[in-house]
């Protein structure tokens, strides 16, 4: 049998693998879920943990787990971005001299091996879903990636017992996810991915199964955790204006109110009002008060609002380097996580119309099912283009 290739999304946030298997692409899983958060733990001794069981030690040994290496994976030290992204990444980030390093008790680890430990937790989910030892892949690249990633990332790859023989581009994989992907069409396309930590939108030719970008633009501060921000800001401003208490104060509390927003905000994507409730989330007169809500979605939605215009200027912008105007776009594919919120869809549909805007339902997972599909390329599975049903449902 022909040895596996798999193709990964590393994401800011989160990352997903899958191969085909025949015509279907079949998704690694942790449990039963397809995504692995990217963030990592670094214990004093012992191994690292990679994934869900890295989230939770955020709350108790927040300097040692680090979130969103993406972002930095081979960028220069003196990057201006690198100081803001600093603050969101959990574990202590430095430059020193001509490098980046996590500073992690009194080891330095770089981003190329914090990067190496998620992709090998992924290699090893793989293995056990797929058999067999796995030691090729497809990995996407954002588009606004900067110039020193592809080196690091491969770099990370090694580490990870991982030869990437093909980087592609997360809006192409995106495309084909969708389905956008047929041997008649002639038109121009437009890709927002709106993830966990940017929001990409790229202007893509399509000429059949021959795709061609021409514009890229993107914000690499705005994407799902700033809507979990303003969420949890939304809170905690509610709760000072009631019982003049700070819950910023409260750090460990803090996180796991931001924690339980992005929960929240992720069922208001399917329902109109949402429960929201935290046991002992702060002190008043010397006794704790827990938080029992309802959210209404509009009330949110207001709060988002700015977000969503950024994101809206972004759409623009590349239109704009693209020389194209919203009636010249055939067709509008969303993928990432936050193109499940109804209102950005909304947003989206009133410029584009409704009938030219494919969503995938599994927005998150689009970029590694179009991973997966181009593994094709590499010879393991048919050749043919790929029937593409997502497992997901099944699994749940
Ligand atoms: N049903 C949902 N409704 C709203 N947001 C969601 C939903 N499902 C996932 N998300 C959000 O999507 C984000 C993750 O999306 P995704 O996996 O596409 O990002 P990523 O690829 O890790 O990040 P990036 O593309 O920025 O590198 C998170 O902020 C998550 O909270
Ligand atoms: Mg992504």
């Amino acid at each position: 049998m022909a040895e596996t290739v798999i193709g990964i999304d590393f994401g800011t946030s989160c990352t997903s693998a899958g191969t085909l298997i025949g015509d279907r692409v079949e998704l690694v899983r942790d449990n039963s879920d397809p995504v692995v958060p990217t963030v990592v733990y670094v214990p004093e001794r012992g191994d690292v943990e990679v994934g869900k069981r890295a989230v939770l030690r955020q709350q108790s040994q927040p300097n040692r787990v680090v979130r969103s290496v993406k972002r930095v994976l081979g960028m220069e030290p003196g990057n201006e971005l690198v100081r803001r992204y600093a603050a969101s990444s959990g574990a202590r980030l430095e430059a020193t001299g001509d490098k980046l390093l996590y500073k992690i008790g009194t080891a330095t680890y770089a981003p190329e091996q914090i990067a190496a430990s998620v992709l090998n937790r992924i290699r090893e989910l793989a293995e056990q879903r797929f058999g067999g030892q796995i030691r090729k892949c497809v990995v996407t690249l954002s588009a606004a990636a900067p110039a020193g990633y592809r080196d690091a990332i491969v770099r990370a790859g090694k580490i990870a017992h991982l030869d990437i023989l093909e980087l592609v581009a997360e809006p192409i994989a995106g495309a084909l996810a969708v389905g956008l992907h047929s041997t008649s069409a002639q038109r121009r396309l437009l890709v927002l991915d709106f993830g966990g930590g940017t929001f990409d939108a790229s202007a893509i030719v399509q000429a059949g199964m021959k795709f061609s970008p021409v514009a890229t633009f993107g914000d690499s501060l705005l994407g799902g955790d700033d809507l979990d921000d303003e969420f949890a800001e939304a809170i905690a401003g509610a709760v000072h204006r009631q019982y003049g208490v700070d819950m910023h104060r409260d750090i460990l509390k803090f996180a796991e109110l931001r924690y339980r927003c992005e929960q929240t905000k992720r069922i208001l994507s399917s329902r109109r009002d949402a429960p929201f409730t935290m046991n002992e989330a702060f002190i008043v007169g010397g006794k704790p008060r827990s938080l029992d809500l309802k959210i209404d979605r509009p009330w949110i939605e207001e709060r988002w609002k700015p977000l969503f215009d950024r994101a809206i200027d972004v759409v623009d912008e590349v239109l704009r380097q693209a020389g194209w105007s919203p009636a010249d776009v055939g067709a509008v594919a969303l993928i990432g996580g936050t193109s499940l919120v109804p209102k950005f869809q909304e947003l989206i549909a009133a410029k584009f119309g409704r009938d030219r805007v494919a969503v995938s339902p599994d927005a998150d997972l689009a970029v590694s099912m179009g991973a997966a599909l181009l593994t094709a390329r590499h010879g393991s599975t048919p050749r043919h283009v790929p029937v593409l049903t997502s497992d997901r449902a099944a699994a749940l």
